[in-house]
């Protein structure tokens, strides 16, 4: 299970110090990773490194994710970040597609599928995410959409290393509609999800599959089914460092 801490643009170093004080005051920390249950954290760029020392010096075991990355290896792209430069931050993974990013920053499926495949090719775990809006939901679209979203990522990804196996890749369902709204998906949606990618893309695609999009410690029990969601991507909810221990608290128990 990934759970994973989407912080955007929030944050700085001394909110960060004191969430970390908050999540160290449980001590179950290491027996979750220990059964396969990691909480990951995406903090803005400028925090990777500080985000990293800090949860070193407290000897938890989080994984430190980047919010995006650049699709080319390095040189004149002003503004960017490459993976090679996440990898020396020691950043495990990144999140990629972000309905943000396709909304505000004009991402496009290609993009995503060319930053995914760098993203691999450096050892670095992506998470690629997808979802249809409310109009295309209404519209009867959601399918063609998460193709067309899906698609040429694992094309790429099949392409580059031959029969489609090796790191594996997370699939984020975010239903833009989802975002930020108080609204979420119900479990049946998941299912409708899960099953369409078992189908489409195989088990592979399906195993790797989250679910994002106003997840909270009063929402999260019902939205989780073994099998089925293998993590969340959570945002305004995980910026409370005591609802990331509700949460852990509520689907995991005692280890
Ligand atoms: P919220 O949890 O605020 O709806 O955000 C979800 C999200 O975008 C995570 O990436």
């Amino acid at each position: 299970m990934h759970m994973i801490a989407n912080w955007k643009m929030n944050m700085t170093r001394g909110e960060i110090a004191s969430y970390l004080d908050v999540l160290s005051g449980d001590d179950r920390w290491q027996a979750w990773k220990e059964r396969g249950i990691r909480l990951f954290i995406a903090p803005p760029y400028p925090y990777l490194d500080f985000l990293g020392s800090q949860i070193r010096s407290r000897n938890l075991p989080f994984g430190v994710l980047a919010q995006n990355m650049c699709a080319f290896e390095k040189g004149a792209y002003t503004g960017e970040v490459s993976g090679a430069m996440l990898r020396d931050l020691g950043v495990e993974g990144v999140l990629l597609g972000h309905s943000e990013r396709r909304q505000y920053f004009g991402e496009t499926d290609a993009a995503v599928a060319e930053k995914t495949t760098r993203a691999l090719s450096m050892g670095l775990m992506p998470v690629v995410c997808f979802g249809e809006t409310w109009e295309e939901r209404e519209a009867g679209r959601c399918t063609e959409v998460w193709n067309r979203q899906i698609e040429p990522v694992r094309e790429r990804i099949v392409k580059a290393r031959g029969e489609g196996t090796g790191t594996p890749v997370n699939w984020a369902y975010e239903p833009v509609w989802a975002i930020g709204t108080g609204r979420t998906a119900v479990l049946e949606n998941i299912r409708e999800v899960s099953s369409h990618l078992r189908k489409n893309f195989g088990d592979e695609v399906a195993s790797g599959l989250l679910y994002g999009g106003s997840v909270n410690d009063e929402s999260v029990s019902g939205l989780w089914e073994k099998g089925t969601v293998h993590g969340f991507l959570v945002g305004t909810a995980f910026l409370e460092p005591k609802c990331v221990l509700r949460v852990f608290d509520r689907l995991f128990g005692c280890p």
